[in-house]
């Protein structure tokens, strides 16, 4: 194995790292690893092609799996069944897929937000669904002064029933989504990152009902907020190869899915890792 590089992205986030065999990954480079992570925000690593003991154990040195699925480690995010037959639109997996593509920060609706998310792509459509991912810091710098202080001090709420109720998918039934279920937690607006201490906005789909705000104006502030730090330089759009594989850190950075046509298939290996209690937990 050549020796690891670590290559910026064209963006303020994103670096694409090569050079490292994650199925055989040292102490020593980990901690490079974990180091590019916290500089980043997202790494791509090409052409991995982990088995699914390998992308839980590169899962573990982040932290604790997040189990969206019973015990499962690794969870597939895909429109084919194991017999190769493909979704229908109208299945619920289908909708919560639609929902992806939406930009957001995995598990924030929970009373404990993810830490990381990686993905691992298996099958690939041939046009479309690629994975973007936009940079809460350099969003978060790029307000101007007024913002900063109007959000300071700001939460919301985030909720996966209501992002997926703004998509058309209405109140599915209680524990549809094998998710939680309970009263929304709040969190702040503004986000420190505990291991760089750089602030970024803490938005996405799921955020709404800012306290103390009428429901249209938090909306709007919500929606502005978003369209604002979604935009070139702090966006990175990945198109898959099999194999390839991405994590990026929730903390401070939000991502979507592009559509693609559902005709052909699409399988990603997900793995979800917890946040810290210390500073992931919603506030209520
Ligand atoms: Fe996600």
């Amino acid at each position: 194995m050549s020796e690891l590089e670590v290559e910026a992205i064209d963006a303020t986030l994103g670096a694409v790292v090569t050079g490292v065999d994650l199925a055989a990954l040292d102490d020593a480079t980990w901690a490079r690893v974990e180091s590019a992570f916290h500089d980043h925000g997202i790494l791509v690593f090409p052409g991995q092609h982990l088995t699914t003991e390998a992308q839980g154990a590169f899962g573990r040195r982040f932290g604790s799996i997040e189990h969206l699925v019973e015990d499962a480690i690794v969870v597939p995010i895909s429109n084919q069944r194991r017999d190769g037959s493909l979704l229908d639109e109208g299945d619920l997996r289908m909708k919560v897929m639609r929902g992806n593509e939406g930009w957001h920060t995995d598990s924030s609706y929970m009373p404990l937000a993810a830490k990381a998310s990686m993905l691992t792509a298996r099958v690939v459509p041939s046009t479309g669904g690629q994975t973007e991912w936009a940079d809460m810091r350099a969003a978060y710098d790029a307000l101007d002064a007024e913002t900063k202080a109007r959000i300071s001090g700001l939460t919301a709420y985030h909720s996966l029933k209501y992002s997926q109720a703004r998509i058309g998918d209405e109140a599915p039934r209680k524990g549809a989504y094998g998710f939680f279920d309970g009263e929304p937690p709040l969190r702040p607006l503004v986000k420190v990152h505990p291991a760089t201490g750089r602030r970024s906005l803490f938005i996405g789909r799921h955020a709404y009902g800012i306290p103390g705000l009428e429901p249209d104006e938090s909306a709007k502030l919500l929606d502005d907020l978003l369209t604002f730090a979604c935009q070139p330089p702090r966006t990175y759009q990945h198109s898959w190869a099999p194999g390839d594989l991405v994590v990026w850190d929730n903390r401070c950075v939000l991502h979507r899915a592009r559509p693609w046509d559902h005709a052909e298939a699409r399988v990603m290996h997900h793995t979800r890792v917890a946040g810290d209690p210390a500073t992931e937990l919603a506030l209520v």
